[in-house]
């Protein structure tokens, strides 16, 4: 089967089908967000906090994001995967960004980039679609810019703002955009945005009114010990899960419980039932 495409992700939200996208960052990951048919994978900056230990998004590089991009596609085969472009690889000019989307693309594999903000980053979406990629935006909270917006918070509240919003949802559209991404945005103004709009927006954080939704997998998971924000459902405990085994691993160590017969290869090639194991043929033992 062929992967997704951005014409697919356009005619979902013709034809009203809801939208699914989560974050991945690595192989297994991938390969478990395929598994469950999700169409569209992020391999987003939010990489910062959830397998680089950050603070933010701040500090994540072009190559991080690129070689993360290369584990999701080798453990994807139908999903249109999108690459975060990070902070500083394309706000200073559309040569950096041209730069950047190029190394995602063609070293990473991505199908798509995605980049943060309106008016400021318009041109630039324009450049990178006139030249071919397949862009996404991201309005509202714009972590990448967390200092400038002074902790994560809900934006676009004000009616000038609420305003601002919507003109960049559009202009973003007209440059070439393929699909929104909004953050944090109250859900009135995010089905207004969504009513305007032909491409789908793909809400974090911006109501049920939004044509996607995309969350970060350690937070649906509960993969990430300490903190999930209100805007995550926990589907699972998976980091609890881990704890639990690598606890009951540590124990069977310790008591010389594992490893036991199975895991045990024998000189004659043959576990002392006298079966020939799977482990012992692989050993050549
Ligand atoms: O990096 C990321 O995970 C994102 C989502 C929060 C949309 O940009």
């Amino acid at each position: 089967m062929a992967r997704t495409t951005t014409r697919d992700i356009r005619a979902m939200k013709a034809a009203g089908t809801p939208i699914p996208m989560v974050t991945a960052y690595d192989y297994t990951a991938a390969r478990l967000v395929e598994e469950a048919g999700i169409p569209m994978i992020l391999v987003g900056d939010s990489m910062g906090q959830t397998t680089l230990g950050y603070e933010n998004t701040i500090p994540v590089t072009v190559d991080d994001i690129s070689s993360a991009t290369a584990a999701v596609i080798r453990g994807s085969q139908n999903a249109l995967i999108v690459a975060d472009m990070p902070f500083m690889s394309y706000q200073a000019s559309v040569e950096d960004a041209m730069r950047t989307a190029g190394r995602l693309v063609k070293e990473g594999g991505a199908q798509a980039v995605k980049l943060e903000g309106g008016a400021p980053v318009v041109e630039t979406v324009r450049r990178l679609t006139e030249a071919g990629f397949a862009v996404m935006g991201h309005l509202g909270l714009t972590p990448q810019s967390v200092h400038q917006m002074g902790g994560y918070r809900v934006q676009g509240r004000e009616k000038e703002a609420a305003s601002a919003m919507i003109e960049d949802a559009r202009a973003l559209e007209e440059a070439g955009a393929f699909a929104l991404v909004l953050e944090l945005v109250p859900a009135t103004l995010a089905q207004t945005i969504t009513e305007q709009l032909a491409i789908p927006t793909i809400g974090i954080g911006a109501g049920v009114e939004c044509d996607g939704q995309v969350q970060v997998l350690h937070d649906i998971l509960g993969l990430s010990l300490d903190f999930t924000p209100r805007h995550a459902k926990k589907y699972a405990e998976v980091g609890q899960v881990i704890v639990d085994a690598l606890n009951q691993y540590v124990g069977e160590v310790e008591s010389r419980q594992f490893p036991g017969e199975a895991q045990t290869p024998r000189e004659s090639g043959k576990s002392q039932s006298g079966e020939v194991t799977e482990l012992n043929v692989a050993n050549g033992a």
